[in-house]
């Protein structure tokens, strides 16, 4: 019988040899999948956030459904911040909405800190699901997760949804001390939500920075990386793998895995022959094409096999899609790969 400490998951993660190759899929669990759907009707997203007994059910559905080698918690990266009271609302089709969005040293000062007290509901949905993950598998790990400061605070300052960030990168080139300030304001709220999840059960992390990618290596170097460093600082005292995420990320792969990352996660637009000498002696995770589950399924798990060819010459490989589950994926897609990437032979 296999423990969580040996799971494929986790070994990969720390560079060990593995029985096959780990997968799980970014946003596995949400709206591609019709049980998610049902479960969710007249709920809010941020209710669903709050409520254990949902978190445990849809966080499993996926792991049901497809029994990928890693749960990922059920929330959002804005959840710390309506918990410190932060009035915003995840609006259906549109994202993250902050009402008073932040601009000023007094609005940064305004956000309170994280403590742990105040998201009892997280501690006992990790907890829960931790109990019933431990019999699916021989053990499957659960990975918490959180917001990076440079993303989160693209939502508190934009207002909202942004592709240029335009507001965000105003107040970060021209109000530097306000800029440190939210940064170090969120780096906290994103450790403790980590720490929460961490030390209720979760065996992994991530920290998603999903628009990193909109930064120059300078700036990035400048102005965000050491508030992610701080975050990956503080749980990795804990002892847990971290992954560190991004979109868009292929001239930062490496200060991304040197903020302190055990993993790298690599976007689809970076094959993962040229991600890997970047990453240094790390792990990486990644990185199919999400749109190619609307290829033939012959394709599909060809283009499967090239990533996880090209992963053997990581120190470790965790296969992903190189962004989130698109909704309208076919689960039965995803079941397929699930299966391919498990079975296919070490080479
Ligand atoms: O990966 C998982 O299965 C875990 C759940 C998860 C959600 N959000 C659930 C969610 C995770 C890890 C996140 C993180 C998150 N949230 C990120 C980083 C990951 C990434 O995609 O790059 C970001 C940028 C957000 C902000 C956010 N929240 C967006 C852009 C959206 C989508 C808006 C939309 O409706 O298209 C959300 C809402 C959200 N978070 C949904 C889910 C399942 C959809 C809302 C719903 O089901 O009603």
């Amino acid at each position: 019988m296999t423990t969580l400490h040996d799971s494929a998951f986790l070994k990969a993660a720390r560079g060990e040899t593995v029985p096959h190759t780990p997968v799980w899929f970014m946003r596995q669990a949400g709206r591609s999948l019709p049980e998610y759907l049902k479960l969710r009707e007249g709920i809010a997203m941020l209710d669903s956030c709050a409520d254990p007994e949902l978190i445990v059910e849809i966080t499993l559905q996926p792991v049901r459904r497809y029994g990928v080698d890693a749960a990922i918690f059920f929330s959002d990266i804005v959840l710390p911040l309506k918990a410190v009271g932060v009035d915003l609302d995840i609006v259906p089709g549109v994202g993250p909405v902050v009402a008073n969005p932040v601009r000023t040293l007094a609005d940064v000062d305004a956000i309170p800190d994280l403590t742990a007290d105040q998201i009892p509901y997280i501690t006992a949905a990790v907890q829960g699901l931790v109990g019933e993950l431990a019999g699916i598998n021989g053990g499957t790990p659960l990975i918490g997760f959180a917001g990076a400061p440079f993303t989160v605070a693209s939502y508190l300052v934009e207002g909202g949804p942004s592709k240029e960030h335009a507001k965000t990168k105003a107040l970060m080139f021209g109000a530097p001390e306000v800029w440190d300030a939210l940064m170090r304001k969120i780096s906290g709220i994103s450790a403790a939500f980590l720490e929460t999840q961490v030390a209720a059960g979760a065996s992994a992390v991530q920290l998603f920075d999903s628009w990193a990618g909109a930064l120059t290596p300078g700036d990035y170097v400048r102005h965000v990386q050491p508030h992610s460093a701080r975050v990956l600082e503080q749980v990795g005292k804990l002892g847990v793998p971290r992954i560190h995420f991004g979109v868009g990320t292929t001239n930062l792969l490496d200060l991304m895995g040197e903020a302190g990352a055990d993993v790298v996660g690599v976007d689809w637009r970076t094959p993962l022959d040229r991600a890997i000498p970047m990453v240094g002696d790390r792990a990486v995770q990644g990185n199919l094409d999400p749109t190619l589950v609307f290829a033939p399924t012959e394709v599909m798990t060809a283009r499967a096999a090239e990533v996880i060819e090209a992963g053997r010459a990581a120190r470790g490989h965790i296969f992903n899609l190189g962004h989130g589950v698109i909704p309208s994926t076919d689960p039965d897609q995803l079941a397929r790969l699930t299966e391919f990437v498990q079975s296919y032979p070490l080479g």
